[in-house]
C-alpha cells in the first residue's frame, strides 16, 4: 500500500503531503494517525522550524472518510482514535502552514483551520457539508470557523453545507493569501522559510500569544503577552537580534 503521507525535509522546513488521491485525501484513522506521528516527529526535531501541510491539486482533503464512518457505531465514535489526533494537532507548537488547493471539506476544512496560516489556490473550496449527511462538524468546525469568518457566514456555511471559494475565504479572513494553484505550495514554503529564519523562542511564544487571543479576555491576553515579552528579554537571541541590527548583518539565532 502506498504511504498515506509523503514527507520532504527542505532544510529547516518540513513539507507534509496527504497522499490518498484516489479518495480525495479523505481522512481515515490511519491517515490521521500517520499525520499525528509526523507532527510529533517534527515537534521533536530541532532542525525543523516550520511545517507546511498540503494535499494535491484536486483536494486538500474531502473530509472524514465516509466509508470508514459508515462502519462506526456510537461506541466506535466515542472511542474514535481521531479524537486523540485533534488533541495532538492542537498542541503542536511550531508554525504550521496549510497550502490548500481544491476541496477542503468537513474534517479537511477543520484540518486546514488548525494551521496557523492558510494559503489557498484560486480554485480552493472551503466547506462544512456535514449537515448534508444529517450530522454536524465535530472537530472544531463550529468553533474555529465562527472565530475565523464571523457569525453570519459560519452559520450559512454550516447550516446550508454550501462551500465558499478562495476569494470569499480571503475576504472573510479564513485565508491570508490566494495564489495561482500551481504556486500555492511554493508560496507557503516561502512563508515557512521566512519564519524558520526567525528566533525560534520568539516565534513559539508569539504563536502561543496569538492563539490565546482567540479564547481569552483582553486583560488575560495582555498579561500573557507581557509575560512572554519579558521572558524573551533574557534570551541570547534577543541580544543577538539587536546586535545584528546595529552591526548591519544577519542575526545568527541559537534558539536560546
Ligand atoms: N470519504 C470517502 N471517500 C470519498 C470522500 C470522503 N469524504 N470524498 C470523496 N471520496 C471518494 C469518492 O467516493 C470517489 O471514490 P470512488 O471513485 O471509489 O467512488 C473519489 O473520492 C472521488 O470522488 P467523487 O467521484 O465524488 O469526485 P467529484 O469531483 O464528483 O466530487 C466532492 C467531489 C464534491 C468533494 C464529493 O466527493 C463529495 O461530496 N465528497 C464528500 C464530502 C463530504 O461530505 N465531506 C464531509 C465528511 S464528514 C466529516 O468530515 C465530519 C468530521 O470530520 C467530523
Amino acid at each position: 500500500m502506498p504511504a498515506l503521507l509523503t514527507v520532504e525535509q527542505l532544510e529547516s522546513v518540513r513539507l507534509v503531503t496527504l497522499n490518498r488521491p484516489e479518495a480525495l485525501n479523505a481522512l481515515t484513522s490511519a491517515l490521521l494517525g500517520e499525520l499525528a506521528d509526523e507532527l510529533a516527529n517534527a515537534e521533536q526535531d530541532p532542525t525543523t522550524h516550520a511545517v507546511v501541510l498540503t494535499g494535491n491539486r484536486k483536494a486538500f482533503a474531502a473530509g472524514a472518510d465516509l466509508k470508514e464512518m459508515a462502519e462506526r457505531d456510537l461506541v466506535g465514535i466515542l472511542n474514535d482514535p481521531r479524537v486523540a489526533f485533534w488533541q495532538r494537532i492542537t498542541a503542536f507548537s511550531k508554525p504550521l502552514i496549510a497550502a490548500v488547493n481544491g476541496y477542503a471539506l468537513g474534517g479537511g476544512c477543520e484540518l486546514a483551520m488548525h494551521a496557523d496560516i492558510l494559503i489557498a489556490g484560486r480554485d480552493a473550496q472551503f466547506g462544512q457539508p456535514e449537515i448534508n449527511l444529517g450530522i454536524m462538524p465535530g472537530a472544531g468546525g463550529t468553533q474555529r470557523l465562527l472565530r475565523a469568518v464571523g457569525k453570519s457566514l459560519a452559520m450559512q456555511m454550516v447550516l446550508t453545507g454550501e462551500p465558499i471559494g478562495a476569494r470569499q475565504a480571503l475576504a472573510a479572513g479564513l485565508v491570508s493569501e490566494v495564489t495561482e494553484p500551481e504556486l500555492t505550495v511554493e508560496r507557503a514554503l516561502a512563508i515557512a522559510r521566512r519564519i524558520a529564519g526567525q528566533a525560534p523562542l520568539a516565534v513559539r511564544l508569539a504563536k502561543e500569544a496569538l492563539l490565546k487571543a482567540q479564547d481569552t479576555d483582553l486583560a488575560s491576553g495582555l498579561r500573557l503577552e507581557r509575560h512572554a515579552f519579558t521572558l524573551l528579554a533574557g534570551t541570547h537571541d534577543r541580544n543577538e537580534g539587536i546586535r545584528a541590527f546595529q552591526e548591519k548583518r544577519r542575526p545568527r539565532y541559537r534558539g536560546e
